[in-house]
């Protein structure tokens, strides 16, 4: 058994040291960086021998910088209060320098500065630089640096890195060579923030320490992993850079491996960076290279239309965001299939999907194990953000005197456990490269193995430009061939819904929670192109459906118009509550996004929720008499 620390045993401060931050100036440090550090202020995890030194090209002297971030704190600071004491303490300790790249001696400045500082609080010896820059000044800086003596300094030093590391293999080798130049691999630290996120190291810590998954942690058990980061946000201020970067590079390459490595990597017999770093190598070692000749078949690409944003507001397609090519071949949506060439998991898929400008936020991480005879696939849930949770779904014998399954959730959600607050994700990250700790930070071998593996991707999509591209609208869950990539393999994505999803319609705003949850077990995503005919006109089918995104027609006798169903209606109750074919054709007239609620989940819901019963046969009835196949039956369900 690993000798993994106790609860209880508080964190001590970090080392004393300086922060160094060269390009200060930008969003990154307001942000990201001084949030975390008032964060870590609060919770006394920085050391008394503690300053910052910015430099950046802005001209300001360190009392504007310091109002300037005072400022900005109000803005950016995740807690709810700003401690003002604990920002006192954090605002005096920072210091700012004006200086162009280009310039040797504003580095010589830097230098002094940073060393007079050093001495005033007494941390010598530890030096962290920080870029954050963009990559086009990497090697120039680190060139400076090294000239300015920061390399020859006494003591600790390191050097962090942030992402985008590179724009391919050939580019990040590049990088890695230039900072390897002037810097051993042990003083680099590379950025990926998803390693700062608390549900993201909880994966290691779940797979250390609950023994019992470790026999079926297989293929032989596990039919396969889905890693799903799915954002509302489109580019937004970003265009420029997103137009050069694309989903791939911008998620795939960096954060989504790194999950994927942490959930499919052997366990380390050790907590020691480099073992656990070993591990995840190792792991994407594994991972077959595609050949270009693959990549039609095992990878899906979209670019978002016009919509809608999660509010109901309207949304741009992509194209017509700012700086981006009106004329652009930049994917915002992605999803591939891997496989591990080793004996835990061969023959087992991953798929990995990311996208932007989808129907909701979530990251998510699902283990679906291989069913057995009489139930569905139990599937092991890891709600990385925004819900913070793990989850099993499983069955349950239903309560009564008959002996029956049900589905049901048994869940850990951090809200309930601990009263931690929530962070940046940079607090740990910072934390760790003060004291010293490596383990979260991207070594040169992982991320030249990250970029082999979608090297082929890129290479692929670059020389075959898309010729459907819009090829989801904004708000949706993406672009059809997405699901065909699971359909095809016999599978689905699982589109894990939330109570505040449902919500959106009002007919389940009302809802109590418990039928909120038996409907979160049970409805199933369907998409579904224009054209399509959901139902057909005398038919007999046991399904009746939601409708997330998108529009659809009612089609009579003879083609004839019985009226539109639009989002945050249903249709489809009639025929499974009567038990009657189908009185109308139901067609997409838009991509449709549709949640499936099977009959006979149906019917053991409205018999165990007479309210929900009620409501569902009065709107049906309402229809049947006025001899329409479908309104729009929005009206909230009365709770009990
Ligand atoms: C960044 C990407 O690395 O991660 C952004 O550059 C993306 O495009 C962001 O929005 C997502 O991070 P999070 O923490 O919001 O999931």
């Amino acid at each position: 058994m690993l000798d993994i620390p106790a609860a209880g045993q508080p964190a001590h401060p970090a080392a004393p040291g300086i922060l160094v931050i060269l390009g200060a100036s930008g969003d990154l440090t307001k942000r990201l960086l001084m949030p975390a550090l008032l964060n870590l202020a609060c919770d006394r995890l920085l050391p008394e021998g503690f300053a910052v030194v910015g430099m950046g090209r802005d001209l300001m002297t360190t009392e504007d910088f310091r109002s300037r971030q005072r400022a900005d704190i109000r803005t950016f600071a995740t807690r709810a209060r700003v401690d003002e004491e604990r920002w006192m303490w954090l605002e005096s300790r920072l210091h700012y320098l004006s200086g162009e790249f280009d310039d040797a001696a504003a580095f010589l400045r830097l230098r002094a500065l940073v060393d007079e500082v050093a001495a005033e609080v007494g941390a010598t010896g530890n030096t962290l630089l920080y870029l954050a820059i963009s990559p086009d000044f990497f090697t120039l800086v680190n060139r400076q640096l090294d000239a300015a003596g920061f390399t020859q300094m006494p003591g600790a030093k390191r050097i962090i890195v942030e992402k985008p590391f590179g724009k391919d293999l050939t580019s990040a080798r590049g990088l890695n060579q230039s900072l390897l130049e002037h810097w051993p691999e042990e003083e680099i630290y590379r950025i990926d923030h998803y390693l700062g996120k608390e549900t993201v190291q909880n994966l290691l810590a779940f797979r250390l320490a609950n023994g019992m998954f470790a026999p079926l942690w297989n293929a032989q058990h596990i039919d396969h992993i889905q890693i799903s980061a799915m954002e509302t946000v489109g580019v937004e201020t970003r265009g420029g850079y997103y137009d050069r970067t694309g989903v791939v590079r911008d998620m795939l390459q960096n954060h989504l491996l790194q999950m994927m490595a942490y959930v499919c990597m052997e366990l380390p017999e050790s907590l020691d960076p480099a073992t656990v770093r070993d591990a995840k190598s190792t792991l994407l070692r594994s991972v077959r290279l595609m050949e270009s000749g693959d990549v039609a078949g095992a990878c899906v690409r979209g670019q978002y239309g016009a919509g809608k944003k999660a509010d109901g507001s309207a949304a741009v397609a992509y194209r017509e965001e700012p700086a981006v090519d009106p004329q652009s071949n930049t994917e915002t949506f992605a999803a591939i299939r891997l496989h591990v060439d080793n004996d835990r998991w061969r023959g087992m898929p991953v798929y990995l999907r990311s996208g932007k400008s989808l129907w909701k936020r979530g990251t998510e991480i699902i283990v679906q194990f291989r069913p057995t005879a009489g139930a569905d696939a139990n599937l092991l849930v890891f709600h990385i953000q925004p819900f913070q949770a793990v989850e099993i779904r499983m069955y349950a014998k239903r309560p009564g005197p008959t002996f029956a399954l049900q589905r049901a959730g048994m869940r850990f959600d951090y809200a309930d456990s601990f009263e931690a607050a929530r962070g940046t994700g940079y607090e740990v990250l910072l934390y760790s490269a003060l004291s010293g700790d490596p383990t979260l930070f991207s070594r040169t071998d992982f991320v030249e193995r990250s970029w082999e593996i979608v090297q082929p991707v890129l290479d692929f999509w670059s020389a075959t430009p898309a010729a459907d591209y819009p090829n989801y609208a904004a708000g949706t869950w993406g672009p059809l061939a997405a699901a065909g990539l699971l359909t095809r393999d016999g599978r689905c994505w699982h589109e894990i819904l939330n109570a505040a999803v449902l919500s959106q319609s009002a007919f389940f705003a009302a809802a109590p929670a418990v039928l909120l949850n038996n409907l979160l077990l049970a409805l199933r995503p369907l998409a579904l192109e224009a054209g399509a005919d959901v139902v057909v006109q005398g038919a007999l089918d046991d399904c009746m459906y939601f409708v997330c995104r998108g529009e659809l027609v009612a089609l009579g006798a003879g083609g004839t118009s019985l009226g539109m169903v639009r989002e945050g209606e249903f249709f489809g109750e009639m025929a499974v509550l009567f038990d009657q074919p189908r009185s109308a054709t139901v067609r997409a007239i838009t991509p449709c996004d549709l949640l499936v609620l099977d009959g006979p989940e149906f019917r053991r819901i409205v018999r165990d929720f007479p309210h929900a019963d009620a409501e569902f046969r009065r709107i049906a009835v309402g229809r049947r008499s006025a001899d329409e196949a479908v309104t729009a039956p929005d009206k909230a369900i009365p709770t009990p």
